[in-house]
């Protein structure tokens, strides 16, 4: 589990206010290897959100570096960036952001969608739909294949959003407050979930408030003053 496969060297970010510059990330540098499951710690606004999604590509660095696999992802156009978010990560949030009108396997099949052409998409079509079912399959949900999320729990939804995530097979998920919005017991079978996938070779970083949450990884860091406090990084 040694080999890095994802490592930010000095991320420097801060929000613009007007004239005011709000410092967030200030010289964040980690480390994550492959297979490890990573959790990210801090009080109410000290970055965490804002460092996943710099991890993921979802948000670009005032200064420093986010290299997967040694490729700095955000160096060229930002189509390549897309490219690369795409083919190598999976996001959770919080509070799911499950599309309503569509049922739980078009909405594990959209990631796919979007990432092909219309021709691509007829062709691969049956392809995907075998690798969403897989998933939910995973994630414990195939008996809810035509239900929409407004006809699931709040633990079931967040394992549609899982499933969804996994359909393009990230080698990286990004998981924020995943059980935030879930009752204890829910938020220890997300994590259940989470673990298993974990076992299964998949690498995670996990941002979360909930100590209980964070003990399931493998490694804890703690993002305080704009900089990781603890941990190796
Ligand atoms: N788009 C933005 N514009 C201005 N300030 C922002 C923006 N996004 C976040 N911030 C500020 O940056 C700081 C860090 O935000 P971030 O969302 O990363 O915190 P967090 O650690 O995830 O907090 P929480 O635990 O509440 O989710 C906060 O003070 C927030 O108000
Ligand atoms: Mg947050």
């Amino acid at each position: 589990m040694s080999d890095v496969i994802l490592q930010a060297a000095g991320v420097h970010k801060s929000y613009q206010l007007g004239r005011v510059s709000l410092p967030v990330l200030r010289g964040v540098s980690i480390s994550i290897a492959c297979g490890e499951f990573v959790a990210i710690m801090g009080a109410s606004g000290s970055g965490k959100s804002t460092l996943l999604h710099i991890l993921g590509a979802l948000d670009v660095p005032d200064r420093g570096t986010v290299r997967f696999e040694g490729q700095d992802l955000f160096a060229g156009p930002a189509s390549r960036r897309d490219v690369l978010r795409n083919a190598t990560f999976g996001f959770v949030f919080q509070f799911y952001h499950l599309l309503p009108e569509l049922d739980v396997l078009e909405n594990v099949l959209v990631p796919c969608m979007v990432r092909r052409s219309v021709a691509g998409w007829i062709r691969a079509r049956s392809e995907h739909r075998r690798d969403a079912c897989r998933v939910l399959e995973q994630v414990g949900l195939s008996h809810r294949l035509r239900h929409k999320p407004n006809e699931l729990s709040g633990g079931e939804r967040q394992r549609v959003a899982i499933a969804r995530a996994l359909a393009n097979r990230p080698r990286v998920l990004l998981a924020d407050e995943p059980t935030g919005n879930l009752d204890s017991a829910t938020g220890r079978e997300i994590m259940g979930v989470l673990g298993t996938l974990n076992r299964q070779g998949q690498t995670i970083a996990m941002v979360t408030h909930d100590p209980q949450v964070a003990a399931c990884a493998h490694r804890i860091v703690t993002l305080e003053d704009g900089r990781i406090k603890s941990g190796r990084g």
